[in-house]
């Protein structure tokens, strides 16, 4: 297996302080998928849509609430800033007394005629409020931790951007029968958030025939796909479209363990963090089609972690996040063309504050990035490549992008996964352009899209705003972004 103790010790040793952000609940994941001792169920069942009944959700009557959800300001916004936001809870399961939180804003200009997409961050376990306030938002936190400035590339420029915090025990997600964090998995996480989106479009009706799209990053390449295939189904199911969805867009995202996993020391060797001899090592001694691992691949692997230094795995060229006597702290406002590579605390900071959970229309919670109450994940299955698959034979449109200086799940990785569908290229490999400059290159195949963004890590928005956005339109559009 591999040895994510070891791993976390050293983050430690080296004074890492993003310690826990989404990718390594990822690797804490795999690390019991791959022991022995504690096994994960890898079930991936896609179901017969003849013959499998449609189980009715949970629906309750939303008449008047999302006015109560309006946002007045969120405190340190700048002045004069004019956006329709929303935020609060919607019941999921009234029994257990579990409840979603989401965050909406809406469009400011024609927000009628935009379509509506949903956001999504990985983990397991890690909340999408990181892409709401770090990435893709209206608004970044400056390194005050308490004021705001604007994203002017932000994805709500172009689409009605909905922010979910899932499952319950993320965030400001919540369960009152609280055995039901043990239960969180794959499974759980999916069927939730269908429920979720059934009622929060009776709470916002406007929305119901809105064309739809869900996006999210790392683990949410597992959270995506299975949502969008509920969705699917439930639709077919019912002989109605309940949720008008017309595709997804995941990015430097986890959808196959072992390419995954290939894809990253491959990433390590070739970007000069691993010697050759490493990496030789790991190619002869670990098997990542297997289950379970084996003590010499442990060994080599957290070799490869150590050789590696003491660097952003997120970002591998960006500034690491320093303690507070080792940081200049000049009080520079945020801006976006440099992002705090302290943003964790900082996004932590503000979220805890409690005039601020006031504003949202959160309950009172000790604000983390990740769940500190999921400490299990009960399935995930080792691949979803099935449910692409389903999800192109369905006529979704279908983007995976990549920030390809992400050394977590990198750009190898969504290479190798995607390579297994063995997909007829429709378009090669090309640059496409942005403003003059090369903004990353793509490869059109029949039925999806991998398309990277240069100088971009595992946040994709956080570290190429502007190209992110150029992306994130030209996948509304559902045309590739310019060839020069
Ligand atoms: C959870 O319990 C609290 C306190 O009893 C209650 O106010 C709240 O409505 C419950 N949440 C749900 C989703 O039922
Ligand atoms: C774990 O997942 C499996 C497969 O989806 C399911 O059968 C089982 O009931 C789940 N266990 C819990 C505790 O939720
Ligand atoms: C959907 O249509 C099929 C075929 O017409 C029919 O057998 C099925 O009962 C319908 N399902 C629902 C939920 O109406
Ligand atoms: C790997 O094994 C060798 C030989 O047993 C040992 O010297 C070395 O410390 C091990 N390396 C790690 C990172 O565990
Ligand atoms: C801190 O940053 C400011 C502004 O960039 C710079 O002028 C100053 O020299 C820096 N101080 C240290 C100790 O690095
Ligand atoms: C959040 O604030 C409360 C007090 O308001 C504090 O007890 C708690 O430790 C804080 N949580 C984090 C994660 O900083």
């Amino acid at each position: 297996m591999i040895k994510l103790v070891a791993i976390f010790c050293l983050l430690t040793l080296f004074g890492l302080s993003n310690a826990d952000i989404q990718a390594n609940k990822l690797f804490e994941l795999l690390k019991s998928k791959r022991s022995r001792n504690t096994p994960v169920l890898n079930t991936l069942t896609l179901l017969n849509e003849a013959t499998d009944e449609y189980t009715p959700v949970y629906i309750a009557p939303q008449d008047g609430l999302a006015q109560l959800d309006k946002i007045l300001a969120l405190p340190g916004q700048p002045e004069g800033v004019n956006l329709n936001q929303y935020s609060g809870y919607v019941t999921v399961n009234p029994n257990a007394g579990r409840a979603l939180f989401y965050y909406f804003v809406e469009s400011p200009t024609d927000s009628s005629t935009k379509p509506l997409v949903l956001w999504l961050n990985g983990g397991p376990g890690c909340s999408s409020m990181m892409g709401a306030m770090t990435e893709l938002g209206p608004f970044r936190i400056n390194s005050d931790g308490k004021t705001l400035f604007m994203n002017d590339y932000a994805w709500s420029n172009v689409a009605n951007m909905l922010f979910l915090e899932s499952p319950a025990g993320v965030g400001f997600s919540y369960s009152n029968t609280t055995s039901d964090y043990d239960r969180s998995g794959d499974k759980n996480t999916a069927d939730d958030a269908y429920v979720f989106l059934v009622n929060w479009l009776e709470r916002f009706p406007q929305y119901k025939t809105r064309d739809f799209y869900i996006t999210g990053e790392s683990y949410a390449g597992h959270y995506v796909p299975q949502l969008a295939y509920a969705i699917l189904l439930n639709n077919k199911k019912t002989n109605q479209t309940i949720i008008n969805i017309k595709g997804i867009a995941i990015g430097n995202a986890w959808i196959d363990d072992e390419t995954s996993l290939k894809g990253m020391f491959d990433y390590w060797w070739t970007h000069a963090l691993n010697s050759d001899a490493t990496h030789d090592a790991i190619l002869k001694y670990c098997d990542f089609a297997s289950d379970s691992s084996s003590a010499m691949c442990d060994n080599i692997t957290d070799k490869a972690f150590i050789e590696k230094g003491n660097i952003d795995i997120y970002n591998i060229y960006a500034p690491i996040c320093l303690t507070p006597n080792q940081r200049n702290t000049s009080t520079v406002p945020g801006s976006i063309d440099n992002f705090d590579p302290c943003w964790q605390s900082i996004l932590e900071f503000y979220l805890n504050d409690s005039m601020v959970q006031k504003a949202l229309h959160a309950k009172p919670t000790s604000w983390e990035l990740c769940s500190e109450v999921i400490t299990s994940w009960n399935d995930s299955a080792v691949t979803i490549i099935p449910i692409i698959k389903y999800l192109i034979e369905n006529g979704q449109r279908l983007w995976v992008y990549s920030g390809d200086v992400d050394a977590r799940v990198p750009v190898t990785a969504s290479r190798y996964s995607i390579n297994i569908l063995n997909l007829p290229i429709e378009t090669a490999w090309r640059p496409w352009y942005l403003n003059k400059e090369v903004g990353g290159y793509l490869e059109a195949y029949k039925g999806l899209l991998l398309i990277t963004v240069r100088g971009a890590g595992h946040a994709v928005p956080s570290y190429q705003p502007q190209r992110a956005l150029a992306l994130f339109s030209s996948f509304l559009g559902g045309i590739l972004p310019p060839s020069s």
